[in-house]
């Protein structure tokens, strides 16, 4: 009874009117009193009614342990403090759809554990089905602890779940296994009287958007698959920073880690989509063919050379310009070990080694407690030989990268350079820039929404599969047991709110590489001469970035000098002293030193010297000034900020003043 895919693409705005509602069911929650239900189930329920979506054949029957009516499930899911008012995510509640759905929802008190619970839930939902005309299919969604999945599994067949007209699908989410022994263990759970077809296994990340984007992109447009490959691409990166820390859930995240809470799915899933062969056709099974493929081409490292390939972090207290604790560090977290050895950041470089990508590297980064947020995947491509532009100004050309910005902001933009225009051969950074916000309507989604609707019309493509989970905790397993066997030095090695460990720069520059670090309108605007920017100004200014690297004690400004720079700190540390030799304060990763450089050609009051080795970001003035001429506009606000925010007074003519 292999169920029958149908691919309707996004269930955004744009989609709707392609896609049918989704088909009539029950859906039973197990677990149905947590978090997860009030904070992305139901609000992904009530984003499909609102964008008429689901059936009107469609009901709710919620699950758990605690004592409650259907009345108190519906209120408790109503509610402004800690229900639909407060986890919506439309621009405006309508109570309208919201009362009509609402009023499909029941609740049945049940142990996980006990038989007769599940027996009278059978009848409850047989009742449920008549009422609501379901046709007997009933959607299971275990939004229950791991440990929970395999006994419930159970239960629902001795009830006599499987039997009987209509569908049974089951959606289980992560982690799915904590290795790969304890993954086959509950995969055979699972599969113990269900059929592969009916388990569904949710990775949130392929409910996202941009995510699902990758295969629309490199599939549905001719000009980029035939470069998509070792002649033509240098390496590929992936990066997933947070900013959060483990934001409450200590206790969970210490026996899991970064490798385990982002890198064995959500990352390992992208790489997938992005590496994977063209599949046959867009049938979910042909789509997770190739994933595994891919997945299962990855090369699995020896034990002992993992250092060669991976680092790991672990974040420390940030601290405030007086020198007190500002935020803790990851071992001060309620639930955490006080010498914990969980890695809350990770890098690593993998290997395909299939005929695509042979040679070509793979590097991954994801940690908590970082500069940033954002999530972006960078392919960088080999460069054009330089040896042609020799007898002109230029010594080195930059590589074209595409980069796939998957969040916060939704956007793929290209990187080439152009000739800046004059009697001269010089050239600019310059981009091609596609912004879901500019180019789509759509109302903003939890990911869940596509994620429920296409297991209803029986596609798997969005969920993982056993095969490829197990192949993704393959390629984990040595970073594990290594880790595990080894304990970290040097732990917490990365202070909270920086750009992560140096070792993970180490890491890609002993290929003579850098990660490419996209600094994002919102990093600007951490300087207050950016803050509140234009975006196309602030963007103007991120394409003219050019980075540098300066080592431990070199002087970069030089007190007296004329300033004609603003520097951003990438990672590193400086010291800023004055006259008389006095440190006045210590900047790092994230910080901007310089500004007034921008503003006006005046001496520089302090010097700035680094303190450790530090890579920078720098603007140049002269391209800040091109920026202004090409943008007048913004000129205006930069002298009311000047004058506000740095006590500078500077005309139009001398901010877009050449030199
Ligand atoms: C979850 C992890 O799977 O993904 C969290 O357990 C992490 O630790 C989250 O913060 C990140 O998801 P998103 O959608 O915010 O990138």
């Amino acid at each position: 009874m292999a169920d029958k895919a149908k691919v309707y693409g996004s269930v955004g705005q744009e989609a709707k009117a392609a896609a049918p509602a989704s088909m009539p069911c029950i859906m039973v929650i197990f677990g149905a009193s947590g978090d997860l239900t009030k904070r992305l189930l139901v609000p992904s329920l009530y984003n499909l009614a609102c964008d008429g979506l689901l059936s009107d054949n469609f009901a709710v029957l919620g699950c758990a342990n605690t004592e409650m009516t259907s009345e108190d499930f519906r209120t408790r899911m109503s509610g402004e403090e800690d229900g639909i008012k407060k986890f919506h995510t439309r621009k405006e509640f309508d109570p309208a759809p919201w009362d009509k759905l609402v009023s499909r929802f029941h609740y049945q008190p049940c142990g996980f554990d006990d038989k007769d619970a599940f027996a009278r839930l059978k009848e409850t939902v047989a009742k449920l089905d008549a009422q609501y005309q379901t046709g007997g299919n009933v959607l299971f969604y275990f939004a229950t602890a791991p440990s929970f999945f395999g006994l419930i599994c159970d239960n629902l067949y001795y009830a006599g779940f499987r039997d009987g007209p209509g569908w049974k699908r089951i959606i289980v989410e992560k982690p799915f296994g904590k290795d790969v022994k304890s993954a086959l263990k509950l995969n055979k759970e699972l599969l113990a009287h269900w059929d592969e077809e009916q388990i569904y296994r949710v990775d949130h990340y392929l409910g996202k958007e941009t995510v699902q984007n990758l295969l629309a992109f490199r599939f549905s447009n001719g000009m980029f698959e035939p470069l998509w490959n070792k002649n033509y691409i240098d390496n590929i990166q992936f990066n997933v920073c947070e900013v959060v820390d483990v934001q409450g859930r200590g206790g969970y995240y210490d026996s899991s880690g970064v490798l385990r809470d982002m890198m064995q799915n959500h990352m390992f899933q992208m790489l997938a989509y992005l590496c994977m062969e063209p599949p046959a056709s867009f049938q979910s099974d042909a789509i997770r063919n190739e994933k595994s493929k891919v997945l299962q081409s990855v090369r699995i490292y020896d034990k002992d050379e993992v250092p060669q390939y991976a680092v790991r972090g672990q974040y420390g207290p940030s601290f405030d310009d007086s020198g007190n604790v500002d935020k803790p560090g990851y071992r001060e977290e309620k639930g955490v070990n006080p010498e914990s050895n969980t890695e809350t950041f990770a890098a690593a470089k993998l290997h395909i080694d299939n005929w695509r990508w042979e040679g070509v590297p793979i590097y991954l980064r994801s940690g908590k407690g970082l500069w940033k947020r954002g999530t972006e995947i960078v392919v960088e491509f080999k460069k054009a030989p330089e040896a042609i532009f020799k007898g002109t100004p230029i010594d080195q050309l930059a590589s074209n990268r595409l980069v796939f910005h998957i969040q916060p902001y939704q956007g793929i933009e290209l990187l080439f350079q152009a000739k800046i225009p004059g009697p001269t051969m010089a050239l600019q950074k310059v981009d091609m820039r596609f912004s879901y916000g500019d180019a789509f309507k759509a109302s903003r989604y939890t990911g869940y929404e596509v994620m429920i609707y296409s297991c209803t019309h029986g596609d798997g493509t969005l969920f993982s599969r056993g095969d490829l989970v197990e192949a993704a905790w393959n390629i984990a397993q040595p970073l594990l047991d290594h880790w595990e066997s080894n304990k970290a030095e040097g732990f917490p090695n990365y202070t909270r709110g920086s750009w992560g460990p140096r070792a993970a720069s180490e890491l890609i520059e002993r290929d003579g590489r850098h990660w490419y670090e996209v600094v994002t309108p919102d990093v600007l605007e951490k300087s207050p001469l950016f803050k509140g920017a234009d975006p196309l100004l602030l963007n103007s200014i991120i394409l003219a970035l050019r980075s540098h690297d300066v080592p431990q004690d070199e002087v970069i400004i030089r007190r007296g000098d004329v300033a004609g720079e603003m520097y951003l700190i990438c990672r590193g540390e400086v010291e800023v002293i004055d006259v008389n030799g006095k440190v006045l304060k210590t900047l790092k990763d994230g910080d901007f030193f310089g500004e007034i450089g921008l503003l006006l050609p005046t001496p520089r009051t302090a010097t700035v010297r680094a303190k450790t080795l530090c890579d920078l970001f720098v603007l140049d003035k002269s391209d800040f000034s091109r920026i202004l001429q090409d943008y007048p506009q913004f000129a205006g606000e930069v002298m009311k900020v000047a004058k506000e925010r740095y006590d500078v007074v500077v005309s139009a003519e001398q901010l877009m003043a050449k030199d």
